[in-house]
C-alpha cells in the first residue's frame, strides 16, 4: 500500500515537494491544508487527493505530513504532528531558538517516527561532491571561506521582517550553516560582527568559525548586494588544493600543484535536481520504507539552529562565543 502523504502549506516550496512526490508510485498524495483554502483546493486539483478542512482531519487520514509553512510556525506544527504519532518532512529552519529546538528534538527522538528536516541543499550535486571528496579523503579541509548574499530584503515583502523569518540568518544563510556542519562536523566556537543597513535588523555578517576539530572557517553573509551571479560560494582549501563551487551550478577543483583543474557543471540540470530536492524526497520515502534513516535528523536541525543562536550572541556581545554554553 502506498503511504499517504498530507502537506501543510501549499504555497511555492509545497508545490515543488508535491510535483516530486506525484512521480514516486510509493506515495499517493493524500490530503492538502492551508490557512488560505482556495490553495488547497489548487493543489489537489493538480496533483489529486482532497482538502482536509482541519489539521485533525489531515492527520487522522494521512501516514506522512510534509510541513510547508512559514519559518514561524514549523516547531509548532511538528510538534502537533508528532503528538498525532505521524512521520514528518518539515521545511527548514528546525526552529526559531533553541527552546523551542531542544523540545521539538528530544520529542522527535522520542517518537520513533521518521523525522527529516528540510536541508536539502546536502542533495545538490555540486554539495555532494564537495562532500565526496572529503570523505574519500582527496581533500583534507584546512582553510574554508564561504559566502552567501541577497540583493536585497524587499522581495518577497515580509522577508525583512524577523518577527515572520526569525532573523536574517534562519532565511537562506541557515542553509549555509547547515553545510558547514554536514562538511565540517562539529561547531566549537563562533566570532561574529554584525551590523543592520536598511530594514533595522543585522543583515551584515561576518563570521568566523572554529569547529572542534581544529579547523577555521570565515563566513560572509548579507543582505545588500545586488543580484550579480553567484550569491553562494564555498571555497575549500587543502594542502595545495582547492575546490571552489559557484551558486549549485559548478564546482572546479585542483589536487596539487602542477595539474589540470577539473570542473563538472550541473548548470542544464533540472532546478529539482540541482537544489538537491529530487534527493531528499526519495530518500525521505526511503526512511518511511525502512530502507534506511533520514538523512538530515532532528539532531542535525537542532545543531544548525544551535549554531545559528551563537552567532546571534557574539554579535551582541562582541566576544566569542562557545556552543554549549547557550542558556537553555
Ligand atoms: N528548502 C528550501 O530550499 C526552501 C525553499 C523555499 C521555502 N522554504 C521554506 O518553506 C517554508 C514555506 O516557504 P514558501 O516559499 O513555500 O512560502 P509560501 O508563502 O509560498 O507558502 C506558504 C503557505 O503556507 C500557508 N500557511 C501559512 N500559515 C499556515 C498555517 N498555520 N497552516 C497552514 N498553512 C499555512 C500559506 O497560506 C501559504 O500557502 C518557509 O519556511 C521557507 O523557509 C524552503
Amino acid at each position: 500500500m502506498p503511504h499517504k502523504i498530507g502537506i501543510i502549506g501549499a504555497g511555492g516550496i509545497g508545490s515543488i515537494h508535491a510535483a516530486i512526490l506525484a512521480k514516486d508510485a510509493r506515495v499517493t498524495l493524500h490530503r492538502f491544508f492551508d490557512v488560505e483554502a482556495a490553495r488547497a483546493q489548487g493543489m489537489a486539483a493538480r496533483f489529486g487527493g482532497r482538502t482536509a478542512g482541519t489539521l485533525e482531519e489531515l492527520f487522522a487520514e494521512c501516514d506522512a505530513i510534509y510541513v510547508c509553512t512559514p519559518n514561524t510556525t514549523h516547531a509548532e506544527i511538528a510538534t502537533q504532528v508528532l503528538e498525532a504519532g505521524k512521520h514528518i518532512f518539515c521545511e527548514k529552519p528546525f526552529a526559531l531558538n533553541l527552546e523551542s529546538a531542544r523540545k521539538l528534538r528530544d520529542r522527535a527522538l522520542r517518537s520513533g517516527r521518521v523525522y527529516q528536516v528540510g536541508h536539502n541543499r546536502r542533495f545538490a550535486p555540486v554539495y555532494k561532491t564537495l562532500k565526496g571528496a572529503i570523505d574519500r579523503n582527496e581533500l583534507r579541509p584546512l582553510s574554508v571561506h564561504a559566502k552567501m548574499n541577497r540583493g536585497e530584503l524587499v522581495n518577497p515583502p515580509w522577508v525583512w521582517n524577523a518577527s515572520l523569518t526569525g532573523g536574517f540568518l534562519y532565511e537562506t544563510p541557515v542553509h549555509m550553516f547547515d553545510l558547514m556542519t554536514f562538511f565540517f562536523g562539529k561547531v566549537d566556537w563562533v566570532e561574529v560582527a554584525a551590523r543592520a543597513h536598511e530594514h533595522g535588523e543585522l543583515d551584515d555578517f561576518s563570521i568566523l568559525i572554529g569547529f572542534q576539530s581544529g579547523l577555521q572557517a570565515t563566513m560572509k553573509t548579507f543582505a545588500h548586494a545586488s543580484w550579480h551571479f553567484p550569491f553562494e560560494r564555498f571555497e575549500v582549501y587543502g594542502m595545495h588544493s582547492t575546490y571552489e563551487t559557484f551558486e549549485m551550478e559548478r564546482i572546479s577543483f585542483t589536487n596539487g600543484l602542477e595539474t589540470r583543474t577539473n570542473a563538472y557543471d550541473f548548470s542544464l540540470a533540472p532546478m529539482a535536481e540541482k537544489w538537491g530536492y529530487i534527493e531528499e524526497d526519495r530518500l525521505f520515502v526511503d526512511a518511511l520504507e525502512g530502507k534506511s534513516p533520514a538523512p538530515v535528523t532532528a539532531e542535525d536541525g537542532y545543531n544548525v539552529v544551535e549554531l545559528i543562536e551563537a552567532c546571534y550572541s557574539s554579535a551582541r556581545k562582541g566576544a566569542r562565543v562557545h556552543l554549549g554554553t547557550l542558556v537553555k
